[in-house]
C-alpha cells in the first residue's frame, strides 16, 4: 500500500521575529505544496528520496523519531515532489517533515491527531535546526491561516479565504538561522529596544486578526505596512526587499511586507482585484519575481 499526502508551504502575514520570543503571528498556507509518497520498503531499511529539498535531515530524523515512538519495525520508503523549489522560502523544510509526517501516520494508522502531529514535527525541527517558533510547521499541518502563539500553545485556524495577496520573491535565499541571530544579537544589546518592539507588533498581530475577521483589508493594509516599519527597526529588510515593498504601494497595494526572517525570500503586498496585475509588475519592475 502507498499512502499519498501533501503539505503547503507557508507565508507569514504578521509577527514574524516576535513570534521566536513567545509573541503571536498570524501565518497562512500557500497553494503550492510537498507531496509525499509513503509506502513499507522493500528492506528493513528507510529510503528517503526528496531531489527538492536540499537536505533529507528534517525527514531523516523524523522517521526515526516516529519508528522509536510507535515501535515501527519495517523500512519505510519515502519520496518527495515539492511544487515550490526550497530556494523560494516558502517554508520546504517544515513541509517535508509534516508531509512525512501525515504520510507515516496514515500508513499505518496511527490516529494522530492535527495538534499530535504538530508537535512530533516542532520537536523534530527543534532537533535539527536548534531554532524556530513553530508556526510554519502549524501552517503545514493545519493547512489554513492560523492564529499562531508560544510553542504551539495557541493554534487558532482562522478563514480568510478573501484576502488577496501577491507574493514576490527577491530571488535571492537568505539565511533563517542567521537572521534570527541577528536579532538575538541585537537584542542582547538593546534588551529594552527589541523587546518594546517584540510588544508593539505583538498588538499588530491583535489588531490585524481584528480587521481580517471584519474583512477591512484597507485597515489590515495599514496593519502590514506599520509591521515592516518594525521590522525595518530590526534591521532585517534589505534594499531589494525595500524596493519592491515601496513599488507594490506606489501603484497602489493596500500594504506590503517582508514574510519570514528577511534578508531575502519574500515580500508579499496586500491588494485588490483592481491592483493586482499593477502590482505584480511593479514587483517584477522593481527586480523580484
Ligand atoms: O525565514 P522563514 O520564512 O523560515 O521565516 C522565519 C520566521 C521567524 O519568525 C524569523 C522564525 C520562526 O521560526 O518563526
Amino acid at each position: 500500500m502507498t499512502i499519498r499526502s501533501t503539505a503547503p508551504g507557508k507565508l507569514i502575514l504578521l509577527g514574524e521575529h516576535a513570534v521566536v520570543y513567545g509573541h503571536p503571528c498570524i501565518i497562512t498556507a500557500v497553494s503550492q505544496a510537498i507531496h509525499a509518497e509513503v509506502a513499507v520498503n522493500n528492506t528493513s531499511e528507510d529510503l528517503v528520496i526528496a531531489p527538492q529539498v536540499a537536505k533529507t535531515d528534517f525527514i531523516d530524523e523524523l522517521v526515526k523519531y516516529m519508528k522509536k515512538k510507535y515501535n515501527i519495525q519495517q523500512g519505510i520508503r519515502i519520496e518527495t515532489h515539492a511544487d515550490f523549489s526550497d530556494k523560494t522560502g516558502l517554508g520546504s523544510s517544515s513541509a517535508a517533515t509534516v508531509v512525512a509526517c501525515k504520510g507515516i501516520n496514515a500508513l499505518f494508522n496511527l490516529g494522530l491527531s492535527q495538534k499530535e502531529m504538530f508537535d512530533i514535527c516542532f520537536e523534530t525541527v527543534v532537533m535539527v535546526q536548534g531554532s524556530g517558533s513553530g508556526a510554519d510547521i502549524a501552517a503545514a499541518v493545519f493547512e489554513g491561516t492560523v492564529y499562531y502563539q508560544n510553542k504551539g500553545e495557541i493554534i487558532e485556524p482562522l478563514d480568510y479565504s478573501s484576502l488577496q495577496l501577491v507574493i514576490g520573491n527577491t530571488l535571492h535565499k537568505a539565511s533563517t538561522r542567521e537572521y534570527i541571530q541577528k536579532v538575538a544579537k541585537l537584542r542582547e544589546e538593546k534588551p529594552q529596544f527589541v523587546d518594546s518592539i517584540f510588544k508593539e507588533i505583538a498588538e499588530l498581530v491583535h489588531q490585524g486578526r481584528k480587521h481580517l475577521k471584519e474583512k477591512n483589508y484597507q485597515e489590515f493594509g495599514n496593519i502590514v505596512n506599520e509591521n515592516q516599519l518594525l521590522l525595518h527597526k530590526l534591521e532585517v529588510s534589505s534594499d531589494k526587499l525595500d524596493n519592491m515593498i515601496d513599488a507594490a504601494r506606489e501603484v497602489g497595494a493596500l500594504g506590503a511586507k517582508l514574510s519570514g526572517a528577511g534578508g531575502g525570500d519574500n515580500m508579499f503586498a496586500v491588494v485588490t482585484s483592481d491592483t493586482k496585475k499593477s502590482v505584480e509588475e511593479a514587483i517584477e519592475k522593481a527586480g523580484g519575481k
